[in-house]
């Protein structure tokens, strides 16, 4: 287990940052305009996972309807599967249901080979839903979309109420 992780919302400041982290993480990473327009649009929340000030992670989406779409997540490849990318979501996903109760589902895409998100995604509740054939440019690969629903159900309260239990020692500051 990580430890002294604190979450914060990622702001312009952290912006090389960020840039590095999704471009070791990526094939198809954002350019910096890109990175620099989705951070000062609405309906959107970006949430940086910092170790010691490092961004050792993102996660980012937008609030589209009543469906919040997940754009992005990557954590720092040398401390993977030591749960910061459950940290994020878990805040990530505590923040959409705080944002409104008429969000209905929380919705993404996966590259079909990409097991390990995938797996970080069944441990919240998210399943397929469909296929986005070729979706991916760089090798022609076809995306899993994969939705969570029931945003109220005890379930799922339940759920993140025991994901929240494995890690005790965050430090979740300053999300807007
Ligand atoms: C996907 C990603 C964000 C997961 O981050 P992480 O920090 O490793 O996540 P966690 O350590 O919280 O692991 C979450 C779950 O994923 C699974 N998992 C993680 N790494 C795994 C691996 N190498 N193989 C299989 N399962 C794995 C585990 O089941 C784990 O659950 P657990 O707590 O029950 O062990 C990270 O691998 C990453 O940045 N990948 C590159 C970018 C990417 O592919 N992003 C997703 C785009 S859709």
């Amino acid at each position: 287990m990580i430890r002294d992780l604190e979450i914060r919302s990622i702001t312009k400041d952290d912006l090389e940052n960020v840039i590095e982290l999704d471009n070791a993480s990526f094939p198809e990473p954002w350019s910096k305009s890109l990175w620099n327009v989705e951070l000062s649009r609405n309906q959107r929340i970006y949430l940086g996972a910092f170790q010691k000030k490092e961004l050792v992670g993102f996660i980012g989406g937008l609030l589209a309807h009543t469906d919040f779409h997940i754009t992005t997540v990557a954590t720092k490849e040398s401390i993977r599967n030591l749960g910061v990318g459950s940290v994020i979501l878990f805040e990530m996903l505590h923040q959409i249901l705080g944002l409104s109760a008429e969000v209905d589902s929380i919705t993404l895409e996966v590259r079909s080979s990409n097991k390990p998100a995938q797996a970080l995604y069944r441990k919240f509740g998210f399943a397929p839903v469909g296929l986005r054939r070729s979706y991916y440019q760089d090798n022609d690969e076809d995306a899993i979309i994969m939705s969570l629903e029931n945003l109220q159900s005890a379930n799922l309260q339940d759920r993140l109420a025991k994901i929240r239990k494995s890690f005790p020692l965050i430090n979740f500051v300053g999300v807007q």
